[in-house]
């Protein structure tokens, strides 16, 4: 599912957070793993100030799993439950259940002293496009569940999923906008093909990666596609080209064809796991 941002998308997303957000006591955000920060949404903090907050390091499979203990962290320090999950292959996701319970344990304290008892927390999942909302989401209560909620004509408010007698969470993700203004962001998102291609700029996008993966996983590339090192990009994209017998019109080399191999095996986490942002 890709998406085009626009400002009419924007306001949509905000007003239809706005709304949902009034409703729950925890936001669920989740992140992609490779990109922690980028993956992020400017407005979170504030549309989800009051709330317990728990961050999801989501795909966490396609990451490097010592930066995703670092990236843990990091979210920790800065206040946040952080725990890293796998929504595709379920890993990570049994402990959830007990991980919301802690993240909304003041919550449930206050709420013990003022004598309400056995009210479930309510929760609420959101994220960026494509960072794994829908899949977590059956993943945590089971595709029938999630199903049910979504049958149209069935209901029209809000369907809220009961995961146990302590947790409901509502069904429908909220769609967070990414900070696409950023250019740094922007080529990350387009990295892991968060943002659709231009066609023109594949072979912008694939040297841009090339640069990364020399300078922080140097000799991946050289390993992959059986070339030799090479200080040029564009070199070492004619090169993946050569390897790959990239052609067009018979013998020349065709870049774009190997721009478009070299993202395809990026994101299909074929060129390993691979973390582009530090904390
Ligand atoms: P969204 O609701 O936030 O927009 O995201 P969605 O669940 O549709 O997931 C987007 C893509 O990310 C899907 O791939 C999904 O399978 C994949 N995905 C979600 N969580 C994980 C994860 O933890 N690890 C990995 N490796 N992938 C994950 P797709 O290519 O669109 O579909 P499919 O080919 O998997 O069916």
């Amino acid at each position: 599912m890709h998406f085009q941002w626009y400002p009419g998308h924007m306001t949509k997303a905000r007003r239809m957070m706005q709304e949902n957000i009034k409703l729950i006591d925890l936001v669920i955000e989740l992140v992609d793993a490779r990109i922690p920060l980028s993956s992020r949404n400017p407005d979170i903090d504030e549309l989800g100030k009051n709330k317990a907050r728990l961050i999801l390091l989501n795909k966490a499979d396609m990451a490097e799993d010592t930066l995703n203990d670092e990236w843990i962290g990091y979210f920790k320090e800065q206040g946040y439950s952080a725990v890293k999950v796998n929504s595709k292959k379920g890993g990570g996701i049994k402990s959830i259940q007990s991980v919301i319970q802690e993240a909304c344990k003041e919550k449930t304290e206050r709420d013990r002293k003022r004598g309400i008892l056995n009210r479930p927390v309510r929760a609420m999942v959101a994220g960026i496009p494509n960072v794994g909302k829908s899949t977590f989401i059956n993943a945590l209560a089971g595709k029938a569940c999630a199903r049910t909620g979504n049958k149209p004509g069935v209901t029209k408010g809000k369907q809220w999923i009961r995961l146990n007698k302590n947790v409901e969470l509502l069904d429908t993700p909220g769609i967070l906008w990414p900070k696409f203004e950023d250019q740094e962001v922007g080529l990350k998102l387009a990295f892991i093909g968060s943002i659709k291609d231009e066609i023109l700029q594949t072979e912008e996008l694939a040297a841009e990666l090339i640069k990364f993966m020399n300078s922080a996983y140097p000799g991946v590339l050289e390993e992959k596609y059986d070339i030799p090192a090479a200080e040029d990009i564009y070199g070492c994209l004619r090169d993946i080209a050569k390897s790959r017998h990239c052609l067009v019109r018979g013998n020349e080399l065709d870049a774009g064809k190997a721009a478009a191999i070299l993202l395809d095996d990026f994101r299909g986490g074929r060129l390993g796991r691979i973390t582009l942002e530090r904390p």
